[in-house]
């Protein structure tokens, strides 16, 4: 009976994290041993899922996963990985190979690897993101499944990786659905592949899963610490240490395999002047995670915004997550250092990255750089609100974004959704949603980017039910691009009814990098200066204005973006053109911010 019992509860364990096989996510995962399968992967395009379906659309046993290769001149087999072209990963197909740039549907990819397995450890498949969904084999035999485009999730492939060769095969699938998260429509490129890097990590059988190392909220003398083990085992000594701090403490894990510490300490605090980052060491018997964690508080009190107990002004931009000067998806450190240059060089002490999380290089690179960063899940839109297994979805998104980013002190703002429709259903989702999201944690703000509904003759009321759920009043305003033009910015007001600071998550029009001409004329660079100019004039008189992110940082590839010889597929709002040339707003905003950085530090 126990047997059967063990049994039961280890499926049952496996489900709770999402798919069989697939294990909660593991912390820090470039602070773990691991091999990386970056590099080049071979690629079968495979519009009609011939590799999974039979004829009469039943999955196969013996699909393009296991590999197969003909051996004898009387065996069939259609397909061949191993002869099949490569493609260099991380990337998005559409990018890569010029027959992929609009596709949508399944591509497979395989790669060979070897590994000296050792009795007694663990190894888990490690994916940074795979948009949109991902199936994933090892050595013909399934790993795991995993829905969502751009957050991290891994796979225990101890009982499937053999020592000396073998082969990983991926199903990747980026069609969009209506219950999907995002959903149908979406302004940005609909990036297909395993978009960031694959690692296969080493483990010791009972390993530190996760775990968080902050200022206890509202204190700036008492560190506060959680490591939790992959196994409810108690009494297992753990230690953390900060040596910057000069504390060593060790602590013993309890009945649920977690070790929590107080530390009664003062550290220097993280700000954008000063981005103060602390070796924190944390060891069980047979390993030690290394991290650089940075400690601040962030707080509202009525209409401010309070970083280390003082106000600040969020001098940001909008991103999306494109590789400068050549696009496709942004994922390496190199990407990131660029996009965030550009960023600082405009006066930039925050960002806003659209409308995913992005890369965890990203994040870590703001953090170093003193850049403070607002992180979104892609509820974006018309999405189903009534639909629970969407809800699931965005919830395991919203979920695995904290979980990956809760000791970056450089996130300050959780985002749960962009330009939502008003209805009940969506307030009961949202709701829902930002519940959870303060559930999980309760030392970030919690916000969403709303629209304006109602205008008054230029008088222009937020009127969302959501107010309540967050704790910064964010939304995102067109005036001089889809409403009116330069003019009518000059007339307009703005009440924002909630004691709540302000942020505008997005303003913004177009221009062609080059286009000169009168300020009247859209497209010209001008326009768009005089854009800035006057949406500036308006917005800075907003009563509790606490951050601007004007959108967007660079022109980006979009399949709504249809002018020709002027979009050509590109969203043209950049303050900087896909060539990485500034265009004239970007010196408006420059200039703006330098003001702004003396009026408020
Ligand atoms: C919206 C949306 C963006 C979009 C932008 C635009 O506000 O949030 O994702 O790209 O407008 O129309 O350019």
């Amino acid at each position: 009976m126990k047997r059967v019992l063990t049994i039961a509860l280890l499926a049952l364990s496996f489900n709770l994290a999402g798919t069989a096989g697939e294990l909660p996510l593991l912390a820090h995962v470039h602070g773990r041993s691991f091999a990386s399968l970056n590099g080049k992967w071979n690629y079968v395009i495979d519009p009609l899922e011939n590799g999974y379906y039979d004829y009469r659309m039943k999955p196969l046993r013996n699909g393009f996963f296991v590999n197969a290769k003909a051996t004898r001149p009387g065996d069939l087999v259609e397909y061949n990985l191993d002869a099949s072209p490569t493609m260099d990963i991380p990337s998005d197909w559409n990018t890569r190979d010029e027959k992929l740039f609009f596709y949508e549907g399944t591509v497979w990819f395989k790669r060979d690897f070897k590994i000296g397995k050792q009795e007694g450890k663990k190894y888990l498949l490690y994916f940074g993101a795979v948009n949109y969904s991902a199936k994933v084999w090892v050595n013909g035999k399934k790993a795991g499944e995993h829905v969502g485009g751009y957050t991290p999730f891994n796979f225990d492939v101890t009982g499937l990786v053999v020592d000396g060769d073998n082969f990983v095969v991926v199903k990747v699938d980026n069609k969009r659905h209506q219950d999907a998260v995002p959903t149908l429509n979406m302004d940005w490129w609909n990036y297909g592949g395993i978009t960031r890097e694959v690692m296969l990590v080493e483990l010791p059988e009972t390993y530190i899963e996760d775990y968080t190392v902050q200022l206890s909220k509202g204190r700036y003398d008492l560190i506060t610490g959680v490591a939790r083990l992959n196994d409810s085992l108690p009494g297992r000594e753990i230690t953390l240490s900060i040596p910057g701090l000069g504390v060593t403490r060790v602590a013993r894990t309890d009945s649920r395999g977690e070790a929590r510490f107080e530390i009664k300490a003062r550290p220097r605090l993280w700000s954008p002047a000063s981005p103060e980052l602390y070796d924190v060491i944390i060891s069980n018997d047979g390993e030690t995670i290394r991290d650089q964690i940075g400690f601040r508080q962030i707080e509202t009190r009525g209409k401010q915004l309070l970083l280390n107990g003082k106000q600040i002004f969020l001098r940001g931009v909008s991103i999306h997550e494109e590789a400068p000067f050549h696009q496709g998806r942004a994922w390496s450190v190199d990407h990131a250092m660029t996009l965030l240059g550009w960023a600082k060089e405009m006066g930039c002490n925050y960002v806003r990255l659209a409308h995913y999380p992005h890369n965890e290089h990203m994040v870590r690179a703001a953090e170093r750089l003193g850049i403070m960063v607002w992180s979104e899940i892609p509820v974006y839109w018309t999405i189903s609100w009534e639909n629970e297994n969407t809800y699931l979805n965005a919830e395991r998104q919203l979920h695995d974004m904290i979980t990956r980013d809760r000791n970056r002190c450089a996130v300050i703002i959780w985002s749960i959704a962009n330009e939502t429709p008003h209805g009940e259903a969506r307030d009961r989702f949202l709701a829902r949603l930002a519940g959870r999201a303060r559930a999980m944690d309760n030392t970030r703000l919690i916000s969403m980017a709303m629209e304006v509904t109602s205008d008054n003759r230029g008088v222009n009321t937020l009127n969302d039910n959501m107010n309540e759920h967050v704790d910064v009043i964010s939304f995102n305003e067109y005036v001089g691009w889809y409403r009116g033009n330069n003019e009518s910015a000059r007339a307009m007001t703005w009440i924002v009814p909630y004691d709540k600071p302000v942020i505008i998550s997005e303003f913004g029009g177009g221009a062609l990098q080059g286009t000169r001409g009168e300020k009247t004329r859209r497209w010209t660079e001008e326009y768009q200066e005089e854009l800035y100019r006057v949406n500036l004039e308006m917005l800075d008189k907003i009563e509790g204005l606490s951050g601007l992110s004007p959108w967007i940082l660079v022109d980006f590839y979009s399949p709504r973006r249809q002018l020709p010889g002027v979009q050509d597929f590109f969203n043209r709002k950049g303050l900087i053109s896909n060539w990485g040339v500034k265009k004239k707003a970007f010196r408006v905003m420059q200039d703006f911010y330098e003001r702004k950085a003396r009026e408020i530090k």
